[in-house]
Protein backbone atom coordinates (compact mmCIF):
# COMPACT_ATOMS: atom_id res chain seq x y z
CA UNK A 1 0.00 0.00 0.00
CA UNK A 2 2.72 2.79 1.07
CA UNK A 3 5.17 1.77 -2.42
CA UNK A 4 2.22 3.36 -4.19
CA UNK A 5 2.95 7.05 -2.66
CA UNK A 6 6.68 6.73 -2.64
CA UNK A 7 9.45 8.15 -4.66
CA UNK A 8 10.35 11.72 -4.62
CA UNK A 9 7.28 12.73 -7.29
CA UNK A 10 5.46 16.61 -6.25
CA UNK A 11 2.34 16.16 -5.78
CA UNK A 12 0.36 19.17 -7.21
CA UNK A 13 -0.32 20.13 -3.66
CA UNK A 14 3.03 20.18 -2.63
CA UNK A 15 4.36 22.65 -5.78
CA UNK A 16 1.62 24.71 -4.83
CA UNK A 17 4.59 25.53 -1.54
CA UNK A 18 7.22 26.65 -2.88
CA UNK A 19 9.64 26.30 0.24
CA UNK A 20 9.63 22.47 1.98
CA UNK A 21 8.41 23.07 5.16
CA UNK A 22 8.96 21.14 8.40
CA UNK A 23 6.18 19.71 9.86
CA UNK A 24 5.07 18.31 13.00
CA UNK A 25 2.63 15.36 12.44
CA UNK A 26 0.94 14.90 16.01
CA UNK A 27 -0.99 11.10 16.53
CA UNK A 28 -3.54 10.33 19.15
CA UNK A 29 -5.38 7.11 20.12
CA UNK A 30 -8.12 6.43 17.60
CA UNK A 31 -7.61 3.31 15.37
CA UNK A 32 -7.42 5.71 12.60
CA UNK A 33 -3.73 6.05 13.60
CA UNK A 34 -3.08 2.96 10.97
CA UNK A 35 -3.59 6.19 8.43
CA UNK A 36 -0.80 8.23 9.72
CA UNK A 37 1.92 6.92 8.17
CA UNK A 38 0.28 7.60 4.80
CA UNK A 39 -0.11 10.75 5.93
CA UNK A 40 3.60 10.92 6.25
CA UNK A 41 4.60 9.34 2.99
CA UNK A 42 2.69 11.84 1.16
CA UNK A 43 4.24 14.62 2.96
CA UNK A 44 8.09 13.57 2.56
CA UNK A 45 6.86 12.76 -1.02
CA UNK A 46 6.14 16.56 -1.53
CA UNK A 47 9.53 17.62 0.17
CA UNK A 48 8.57 18.64 3.20
CA UNK A 49 10.22 17.27 6.65
CA UNK A 50 8.25 15.53 9.34
CA UNK A 51 8.90 14.50 12.83
CA UNK A 52 6.43 12.65 14.51
CA UNK A 53 5.07 13.26 18.25
CA UNK A 54 2.88 10.37 19.66
CA UNK A 55 0.44 10.54 22.30
CA UNK A 56 1.08 7.27 24.55
CA UNK A 57 -2.47 6.10 23.53
CA UNK A 58 -1.07 6.66 20.10
CA UNK A 59 1.42 3.87 20.38
CA UNK A 60 -1.55 1.63 21.38
CA UNK A 61 -2.89 1.86 17.99
CA UNK A 62 0.35 2.28 16.01
CA UNK A 63 3.93 1.05 16.73
CA UNK A 64 6.87 3.88 17.42
CA UNK A 65 9.54 1.78 15.28
CA UNK A 66 6.46 2.37 12.14
CA UNK A 67 6.40 6.32 12.32
CA UNK A 68 9.76 6.69 12.81
CA UNK A 69 10.54 4.56 9.62
CA UNK A 70 8.03 6.44 7.68
CA UNK A 71 9.41 9.82 9.00
CA UNK A 72 13.29 9.05 9.10
CA UNK A 73 13.10 10.31 13.00
CA UNK A 74 12.89 8.97 16.18
CA UNK A 75 9.22 9.34 17.76
CA UNK A 76 8.74 11.53 20.39
CA UNK A 77 5.60 11.11 23.02
CA UNK A 78 6.47 12.51 26.48
CA UNK A 79 7.92 15.58 27.87
CA UNK A 80 10.21 14.37 29.71
CA UNK A 81 11.67 12.17 26.94
CA UNK A 82 14.87 14.49 26.86
CA UNK A 83 14.86 17.15 29.51
CA UNK A 84 17.91 18.87 28.57
CA UNK A 85 16.68 19.35 25.06
CA UNK A 86 13.61 21.58 26.17
CA UNK A 87 11.87 19.58 23.87
CA UNK A 88 8.25 20.38 24.45
CA UNK A 89 9.04 24.07 23.45
CA UNK A 90 11.65 22.86 20.89
CA UNK A 91 9.41 20.70 18.54
CA UNK A 92 6.52 23.91 18.56
CA UNK A 93 9.68 26.36 17.85
CA UNK A 94 10.88 23.95 15.05
CA UNK A 95 7.43 23.72 13.19
CA UNK A 96 6.30 25.57 10.46
CA UNK A 97 3.00 23.16 10.96
CA UNK A 98 1.58 20.95 13.29
CA UNK A 99 -0.82 18.71 11.73
CA UNK A 100 -2.50 16.30 13.82
CA UNK A 101 -3.91 13.16 12.68
CA UNK A 102 -6.00 11.88 13.78
CA UNK A 103 -6.95 13.73 16.92
CA UNK A 104 -9.17 12.04 19.35
CA UNK A 105 -12.29 13.32 21.55
CA UNK A 106 -9.67 13.35 24.43
CA UNK A 107 -6.98 15.02 22.47
CA UNK A 108 -9.79 17.82 21.32
CA UNK A 109 -10.76 18.48 25.31
CA UNK A 110 -7.34 18.75 26.53
CA UNK A 111 -6.17 21.05 23.75
CA UNK A 112 -9.34 23.18 24.49
CA UNK A 113 -8.75 23.21 27.79
CA UNK A 114 -5.30 24.11 27.30
CA UNK A 115 -3.11 21.47 28.86
CA UNK A 116 0.26 20.60 28.98
CA UNK A 117 0.23 16.94 30.03
CA UNK A 118 2.42 15.43 27.21
CA UNK A 119 4.67 16.42 24.62
CA UNK A 120 1.79 16.50 21.22
CA UNK A 121 -0.36 19.13 23.82
CA UNK A 122 2.83 21.10 25.24
CA UNK A 123 3.56 21.47 21.16
CA UNK A 124 0.36 22.92 20.45
CA UNK A 125 0.42 25.40 23.34
CA UNK A 126 4.29 26.42 22.51
CA UNK A 127 4.00 26.82 18.82
CA UNK A 128 3.20 29.86 16.82
CA UNK A 129 2.47 27.68 13.57
CA UNK A 130 -0.75 26.98 12.05
CA UNK A 131 -2.74 23.75 13.68
CA UNK A 132 -4.49 21.65 11.43
CA UNK A 133 -6.10 19.09 13.43
CA UNK A 134 -8.02 15.94 11.60
CA UNK A 135 -10.58 14.43 14.14
CA UNK A 136 -11.64 10.76 14.33
CA UNK A 137 -13.91 9.41 16.46
CA UNK A 138 -17.53 7.48 16.61
CA UNK A 139 -20.25 9.52 15.39
CA UNK A 140 -21.58 9.86 19.67
CA UNK A 141 -18.18 11.47 20.33
CA UNK A 142 -18.16 13.76 17.72
CA UNK A 143 -22.08 14.80 17.85
CA UNK A 144 -21.81 15.10 22.07
CA UNK A 145 -22.01 18.76 23.23
CA UNK A 146 -18.55 18.75 24.77
CA UNK A 147 -17.14 18.03 21.95
CA UNK A 148 -18.90 20.26 19.79
CA UNK A 149 -17.99 23.05 22.27
CA UNK A 150 -14.64 22.25 21.52
CA UNK A 151 -14.15 21.60 18.55
CA UNK A 152 -16.20 25.23 18.17
CA UNK A 153 -13.41 26.60 21.02
CA UNK A 154 -10.33 25.26 18.83
CA UNK A 155 -11.82 27.00 15.57
CA UNK A 156 -12.35 30.41 17.42
CA UNK A 157 -8.40 30.38 18.24
CA UNK A 158 -7.69 30.12 14.46
CA UNK A 159 -6.74 26.03 14.34
CA UNK A 160 -7.87 24.68 11.83
CA UNK A 161 -10.29 21.70 12.24
CA UNK A 162 -10.75 19.50 9.00
CA UNK A 163 -14.54 18.43 9.55
CA UNK A 164 -14.86 14.31 9.68
CA UNK A 165 -16.14 11.78 6.73
CA UNK A 166 -19.26 9.88 7.04
CA UNK A 167 -18.57 6.41 6.04
CA UNK A 168 -17.86 3.11 8.06
CA UNK A 169 -16.52 3.23 11.14
CA UNK A 170 -14.65 0.45 13.66
CA UNK A 171 -16.58 -3.03 13.22
CA UNK A 172 -19.95 -2.23 11.92
CA UNK A 173 -20.87 1.03 13.20
CA UNK A 174 -21.57 3.70 10.09
CA UNK A 175 -21.77 7.22 10.68
CA UNK A 176 -20.14 10.94 10.63
CA UNK A 177 -16.38 10.76 12.52
CA UNK A 178 -14.13 8.18 10.32
CA UNK A 179 -10.87 10.19 9.25
CA UNK A 180 -10.86 11.47 5.84
CA UNK A 181 -8.81 10.22 3.27
CA UNK A 182 -4.86 10.88 3.81
CA UNK A 183 -4.79 13.19 0.69
CA UNK A 184 -7.10 15.21 1.44
CA UNK A 185 -5.51 15.59 4.79
CA UNK A 186 -2.69 16.64 3.12
CA UNK A 187 -4.52 18.77 0.68
CA UNK A 188 -6.19 21.11 3.15
CA UNK A 189 -2.84 20.73 5.54
CA UNK A 190 -0.80 22.84 2.59
CA UNK A 191 -3.85 24.55 1.59
CA UNK A 192 -4.23 26.02 5.29
CA UNK A 193 -0.50 27.43 5.32
CA UNK A 194 -0.41 28.41 1.40
CA UNK A 195 -3.80 30.84 3.00
CA UNK A 196 -2.32 32.08 5.54
CA UNK A 197 0.92 32.84 3.79
CA UNK A 198 -1.29 34.92 0.92
CA UNK A 199 -3.18 36.70 3.11
CA UNK A 200 -0.33 37.58 5.57
CA UNK A 201 1.56 39.03 1.99
CA UNK A 202 -1.34 40.38 0.99
CA UNK A 203 -2.00 42.45 4.40
CA UNK A 204 1.84 43.50 4.03
CA UNK A 205 1.14 45.20 1.07
CA UNK A 206 -2.11 46.96 1.52
CA UNK A 207 -1.48 50.58 0.66
CA UNK A 208 -2.61 52.01 4.37
CA UNK A 209 -0.81 49.78 6.44
CA UNK A 210 1.10 51.17 9.15
CA UNK A 211 -0.98 54.45 8.66
CA UNK A 212 -3.24 55.86 11.43
CA UNK A 213 -6.43 57.11 10.33
CA UNK A 214 -9.30 59.32 12.10
CA UNK A 215 -12.59 59.70 10.64
CA UNK A 216 -15.43 61.65 12.26
CA UNK A 217 -19.25 60.76 11.46
CA UNK A 218 -22.55 61.47 12.34
CA UNK A 219 -24.02 64.57 13.04
CA UNK A 220 -23.15 66.58 15.90
CA UNK A 221 -26.27 67.61 18.79
CA UNK A 222 -25.99 70.96 20.38
CA UNK A 223 -28.78 70.86 23.44
CA UNK A 224 -31.25 73.33 24.19
CA UNK A 225 -32.25 71.81 27.39
CA UNK A 226 -31.96 68.08 28.44
CA UNK A 227 -34.51 66.84 25.95
CA UNK A 228 -33.92 69.50 22.77
CA UNK A 229 -31.41 69.83 20.91
CA UNK A 230 -30.28 71.58 17.14
CA UNK A 231 -29.28 68.82 14.76
CA UNK A 232 -28.99 67.30 11.36
CA UNK A 233 -30.20 64.55 9.72
CA UNK A 234 -26.66 62.92 9.05
CA UNK A 235 -26.94 59.27 9.46
CA UNK A 236 -23.24 58.17 9.61
CA UNK A 237 -23.34 55.62 6.60
CA UNK A 238 -21.20 57.63 4.39
CA UNK A 239 -18.35 57.86 7.35
CA UNK A 240 -18.95 54.74 8.31
CA UNK A 241 -18.21 53.27 5.21
CA UNK A 242 -14.92 55.28 5.25
CA UNK A 243 -14.03 53.88 8.30
CA UNK A 244 -14.48 50.39 6.81
CA UNK A 245 -12.81 50.88 3.55
CA UNK A 246 -9.46 52.68 5.33
CA UNK A 247 -9.70 49.06 7.70
CA UNK A 248 -9.81 47.40 4.41
CA UNK A 249 -6.78 49.31 2.99
CA UNK A 250 -4.76 48.23 6.08
CA UNK A 251 -4.60 51.31 8.29
CA UNK A 252 -5.48 51.83 11.95
CA UNK A 253 -8.48 53.23 12.04
CA UNK A 254 -10.49 55.61 15.07
CA UNK A 255 -14.08 56.50 14.12
CA UNK A 256 -15.33 59.77 16.12
CA UNK A 257 -18.69 59.01 16.56
CA UNK A 258 -21.33 61.96 16.75
CA UNK A 259 -24.69 60.59 17.40
CA UNK A 260 -24.68 57.34 15.20
CA UNK A 261 -27.20 54.71 15.36
CA UNK A 262 -26.31 50.88 16.70
CA UNK A 263 -26.96 49.11 13.11
CA UNK A 264 -24.69 51.41 11.30
CA UNK A 265 -22.09 51.46 14.20
CA UNK A 266 -22.68 47.70 13.41
CA UNK A 267 -20.96 47.46 10.30
CA UNK A 268 -17.76 48.03 11.34
CA UNK A 269 -15.09 45.87 12.10
CA UNK A 270 -14.11 45.44 15.09
CA UNK A 271 -10.20 46.49 14.71
CA UNK A 272 -11.68 49.79 14.09
CA UNK A 273 -11.64 52.37 17.59
CA UNK A 274 -15.03 53.83 18.03
CA UNK A 275 -15.09 57.17 20.43
CA UNK A 276 -18.37 58.60 20.81
CA UNK A 277 -19.44 62.23 21.53
CA UNK A 278 -22.59 64.02 21.52
CA UNK A 279 -21.66 68.05 20.47
CA UNK A 280 -19.28 69.76 18.15
CA UNK A 281 -17.12 71.13 21.20
CA UNK A 282 -17.33 67.17 22.17
CA UNK A 283 -16.53 66.06 18.54
CA UNK A 284 -13.24 68.65 18.64
CA UNK A 285 -11.72 67.47 21.22
CA UNK A 286 -12.00 63.97 20.18
CA UNK A 287 -10.96 64.29 16.47
CA UNK A 288 -7.64 66.32 17.99
CA UNK A 289 -6.95 64.23 20.06
CA UNK A 290 -7.20 61.23 17.74
CA UNK A 291 -5.18 63.56 14.98
CA UNK A 292 -2.19 63.93 16.94
CA UNK A 293 -0.71 60.31 16.24
CA UNK A 294 -2.53 60.41 12.89
CA UNK A 295 -1.86 60.67 8.83
CA UNK A 296 -5.06 60.51 7.58
CA UNK A 297 -8.25 62.86 9.16
CA UNK A 298 -11.52 62.66 7.38
CA UNK A 299 -13.93 64.82 8.92
CA UNK A 300 -17.17 63.28 7.23
CA UNK A 301 -19.51 64.66 10.27
CA UNK A 302 -21.84 67.26 9.68
CA UNK A 303 -21.05 69.70 12.51
CA UNK A 304 -23.33 71.85 13.32
CA UNK A 305 -22.29 75.46 12.53
CA UNK A 306 -24.45 77.28 15.46
CA UNK A 307 -25.05 76.27 19.34
CA UNK A 308 -27.54 77.71 21.99
CA UNK A 309 -25.81 80.28 23.69
CA UNK A 310 -27.21 78.66 27.03
CA UNK A 311 -28.70 75.25 27.72
CA UNK A 312 -31.17 75.06 30.30
CA UNK A 313 -30.20 72.83 33.27
CA UNK A 314 -34.23 71.29 32.76
CA UNK A 315 -36.72 70.97 30.45
CA UNK A 316 -38.14 74.21 29.24
CA UNK A 317 -41.60 74.60 29.58
CA UNK A 318 -43.89 75.34 26.72
CA UNK A 319 -45.62 78.18 28.80
CA UNK A 320 -41.80 79.72 28.93
CA UNK A 321 -40.85 78.88 25.87
CA UNK A 322 -42.58 82.48 23.86
CA UNK A 323 -42.23 84.89 27.05
CA UNK A 324 -44.62 88.30 27.11
CA UNK A 325 -42.53 90.21 24.59
CA UNK A 326 -43.08 87.38 21.64
CA UNK A 327 -46.53 85.57 22.23
CA UNK A 328 -46.69 82.19 20.53
CA UNK A 329 -42.84 82.04 19.62
CA UNK A 330 -39.51 81.36 20.71
CA UNK A 331 -36.10 82.99 20.80
CA UNK A 332 -32.85 80.67 20.75
CA UNK A 333 -29.57 83.19 20.82
CA UNK A 334 -27.17 81.49 18.84
CA UNK A 335 -23.47 81.15 18.66
CA UNK A 336 -21.05 79.99 15.99
CA UNK A 337 -18.87 76.81 16.24
CA UNK A 338 -15.54 76.52 15.87
CA UNK A 339 -14.92 75.07 12.20
CA UNK A 340 -12.87 71.81 13.44
CA UNK A 341 -11.92 71.38 9.80
CA UNK A 342 -9.63 74.40 9.43
CA UNK A 343 -8.39 73.98 13.23
CA UNK A 344 -7.17 71.06 11.93
CA UNK A 345 -4.93 72.99 8.94
CA UNK A 346 -4.30 76.14 11.04
CA UNK A 347 -3.45 74.15 14.34
CA UNK A 348 -2.43 70.98 13.43
CA UNK A 349 -2.67 69.05 16.39
CA UNK A 350 0.33 66.28 15.20
CA UNK A 351 3.17 68.05 16.41
CA UNK A 352 6.45 65.45 15.73
CA UNK A 353 6.90 66.76 11.86
CA UNK A 354 4.76 64.37 10.17
CA UNK A 355 1.90 66.52 8.12
CA UNK A 356 -1.82 64.71 8.65
CA UNK A 357 -3.02 64.59 5.08
CA UNK A 358 -6.66 66.78 5.87
CA UNK A 359 -9.86 65.25 3.87
CA UNK A 360 -13.13 67.57 4.34
CA UNK A 361 -16.65 66.67 3.06
CA UNK A 362 -18.96 68.98 1.88
CA UNK A 363 -22.39 68.65 1.65
CA UNK A 364 -24.15 71.35 -0.68
CA UNK A 365 -27.73 72.08 -2.47
CA UNK A 366 -27.38 74.48 -5.37
CA UNK A 367 -29.05 77.46 -4.68
CA UNK A 368 -29.44 81.52 -6.68
CA UNK A 369 -26.16 82.23 -6.15
CA UNK A 370 -24.60 78.81 -7.56
CA UNK A 371 -24.63 75.38 -8.30
CA UNK A 372 -23.33 72.65 -6.00
CA UNK A 373 -19.52 72.53 -7.57
CA UNK A 374 -19.92 76.01 -7.81
CA UNK A 375 -20.44 76.09 -4.26
CA UNK A 376 -17.95 73.54 -3.79
CA UNK A 377 -15.29 74.92 -5.38
CA UNK A 378 -15.70 77.85 -3.18
CA UNK A 379 -15.68 76.42 -0.38
CA UNK A 380 -12.54 73.40 -0.80
CA UNK A 381 -10.05 77.41 -1.14
CA UNK A 382 -11.93 78.45 1.63
CA UNK A 383 -11.13 75.56 4.43
CA UNK A 384 -7.94 74.31 2.31
CA UNK A 385 -8.00 70.59 2.67
CA UNK A 386 -5.78 68.74 1.01
CA UNK A 387 -9.34 66.92 -0.30
CA UNK A 388 -12.20 68.20 -0.07
CA UNK A 389 -15.41 65.53 -1.16
CA UNK A 390 -18.63 67.69 -2.53
CA UNK A 391 -21.53 65.94 -2.95
CA UNK A 392 -25.27 67.38 -3.50
CA UNK A 393 -28.05 66.29 -1.18
CA UNK A 394 -31.39 67.17 -1.08
CA UNK A 395 -34.97 65.06 -0.44
CA UNK A 396 -33.17 61.73 -2.99
CA UNK A 397 -30.02 62.26 -2.08
CA UNK A 398 -27.01 62.04 -0.09
CA UNK A 399 -28.55 61.27 3.28
CA UNK A 400 -29.14 57.67 4.60
CA UNK A 401 -29.04 54.47 2.44
CA UNK A 402 -28.97 55.87 -0.45
CA UNK A 403 -26.48 56.45 -3.58
CA UNK A 404 -24.00 58.96 -3.01
CA UNK A 405 -22.02 61.09 -5.93
CA UNK A 406 -18.78 63.08 -5.02
CA UNK A 407 -16.63 65.50 -6.78
CA UNK A 408 -12.92 65.45 -5.05
CA UNK A 409 -11.30 68.78 -5.17
CA UNK A 410 -8.10 69.92 -4.33
CA UNK A 411 -7.23 72.80 -1.90
CA UNK A 412 -7.21 75.07 -5.15
CA UNK A 413 -10.75 73.98 -6.21
CA UNK A 414 -9.37 71.79 -8.75
CA UNK A 415 -11.50 68.67 -9.98
CA UNK A 416 -9.27 65.35 -8.71
CA UNK A 417 -11.59 62.89 -9.12
CA UNK A 418 -15.62 61.84 -9.64
CA UNK A 419 -16.76 58.64 -7.75
CA UNK A 420 -20.52 57.55 -7.95
CA UNK A 421 -22.52 55.12 -6.18
CA UNK A 422 -23.40 53.00 -3.31
CA UNK A 423 -21.71 54.57 0.04
CA UNK A 424 -19.42 52.11 0.27
CA UNK A 425 -18.40 52.18 -3.17
CA UNK A 426 -17.39 55.90 -3.31
CA UNK A 427 -16.01 55.69 0.41
CA UNK A 428 -13.87 52.76 -1.35
CA UNK A 429 -12.77 55.18 -4.57
CA UNK A 430 -12.21 58.30 -2.46
CA UNK A 431 -9.64 55.91 0.45
CA UNK A 432 -7.71 54.54 -2.35
CA UNK A 433 -7.00 58.39 -3.85
CA UNK A 434 -6.18 58.85 0.15
CA UNK A 435 -3.69 56.25 -0.12
CA UNK A 436 -2.24 56.99 -3.47
CA UNK A 437 -1.98 60.76 -2.77
CA UNK A 438 -0.30 59.59 0.91
CA UNK A 439 2.22 57.68 -0.90
CA UNK A 440 3.27 60.39 -3.74
CA UNK A 441 3.94 62.97 -0.61
O1 LIG B 1 -18.86 74.36 5.92
P1 LIG B 1 -19.40 72.98 5.80
O2 LIG B 1 -20.15 72.53 7.01
O3 LIG B 1 -20.10 72.66 4.55
O4 LIG B 1 -18.04 72.16 5.71
C1 LIG B 1 -18.03 70.81 5.60
C2 LIG B 1 -16.74 70.28 6.13
O5 LIG B 1 -16.26 71.01 7.24
C3 LIG B 1 -16.94 68.89 6.65
O6 LIG B 1 -15.75 68.17 6.44
C4 LIG B 1 -17.23 69.11 8.11
O7 LIG B 1 -16.94 67.97 8.87
C5 LIG B 1 -16.35 70.28 8.44
N1 LIG B 1 -16.84 71.19 9.49
C6 LIG B 1 -16.10 71.37 10.60
N2 LIG B 1 -16.52 72.24 11.59
C7 LIG B 1 -17.65 72.94 11.45
C8 LIG B 1 -18.43 72.77 10.28
C9 LIG B 1 -18.00 71.87 9.32
O8 LIG B 1 -15.06 70.75 10.75
N3 LIG B 1 -18.04 73.76 12.40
Amino acid sequence: MLEAFSGPKRTSWGDRLSRPMRIVVGVSGSIAAYKTPMIIRLLRAAGHEVKVVATQAALQFIGAPTLAAVSGYPVSTGVFDDPAAIEHVAVGEWADLVLIAPASADLLARIAAGRADDLLTATVLTTSAPVVVAPAMHTQMWLNPATVENVDTLRRRGLVVITPDSGPLTSSDHGVGRLPEPDRIVHEALATVTGQEETAARLADLPLKGRRVVVSAGGTREPIDPVRYIGNRSSGRQGVALAVAAHRLGADVTLVSANIGAEVLALLPAAVEIVPVGTSRELEDAVRSATAKADVVVMAAAVADFRPVKQADSKIKKHRLGGSDSPGGMRIELIENPDILAGLIARPPRTDGTRTFVVGFAAETGDENGDVLAHGTAKARRKGADLLAVNAVGKQLGFGDVPNALVILDSQGEEVAKASGTKDEVADALMELVAERLAAR
